[in-house]
């Protein structure tokens, strides 16, 4: 996935948070962005499924318990349309426009969820992630790691669960297997042990941001 045909022409940067449910990344998602905007990036937080209008209706449609039928492939097709909005509409705009981007779940939630947790396959999902994105991918991933009993358990505890969250731990226990698979695959996917405190995360996460700006700006040349 990483190649010198993605990615064209952007000047912003996309960061993507990842992990199984109840992993913790919407408040990661949160304390980024506030660190990132002190620092005076202009920075868009966004997630998926959702984001723009058409988006955020497939999402109601997916994770419809009332739905109970609905075969892994049609799921996996609509989290790809669902993207290819989101992308279109909010994600390239402003990356274009030069910001930092962080996503709630991206490409890799679909090939750990649908490539290995419905067990469609990791390179058929990546291929078709590929086309839904225009070629567009995270220059970082963060993959807040919690064991799948622990999601089980926060998923469980706090609400009742979606459709997608009714599957139980065997299926979290391959969604996970893939998640691992991708941080040993990909460069960009630094695996962070989702157990510890929110600010001891928080932490690890800005000085793996704070590098990797850094290299950026070296490699643009600029101070
Ligand atoms: P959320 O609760 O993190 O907002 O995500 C909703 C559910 O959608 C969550 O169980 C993960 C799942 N999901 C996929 O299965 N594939 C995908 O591509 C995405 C983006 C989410």
């Amino acid at each position: 996935m990483e190649g010198d045909e993605i990615n064209p022409i952007l000047r912003g940067y996309l960061i993507t948070i990842e992990g199984l449910d109840g992993c913790g990344k919407s408040t990661q998602a949160r304390l980024l962005s506030s660190y990132l905007k002190g620092k005076g990036y202009p920075v868009l937080v966004t997630r998926e499924p959702g984001g723009p209008p058409i988006s955020e209706k497939i999402r109601e449609l997916i994770l419809d318990r009332s739905h109970p039928e609905m075969v892994g492939l049609t799921e996996l097709f609509l989290y790809l349309a669902s993207r290819s909005q989101h992308v279109a509409e909010v994600v390239k705009p402003a990356l274009q426009k030069g910001f930092l981007v962080i996503c709630e779940r991206f490409i890799d939630s679909s090939v750990a969820y649908q490539g290995y947790g419905r067990e469609i396959g990791a390179e058929v999902v990546k291929g078709l992630n590929r086309v839904a994105t225009q070629g567009i991918f995270p220059h970082l991933t963060f993959v807040l790691d919690i064991s799948p009993k622990l999601a089980w358990e926060r998923v469980r505890g706090c609400r009742s669960p979606d459709r997608l969250e009714s599957q139980g731990l065997k299926f979290y226990e391959r969604v996970r297997e893939g998640y691992l698979a991708l941080a040993q695959e990909e460069k960009r996917v630094k695996l962070i042990d989702g157990r510890g405190g929110v600010r001891q995360i928080g932490e690890e996460i800005r000085q793996i941001v704070n590098d990797f700006l850094k290299e950026r700006r070296r490699e643009n040349n600029e101070k």
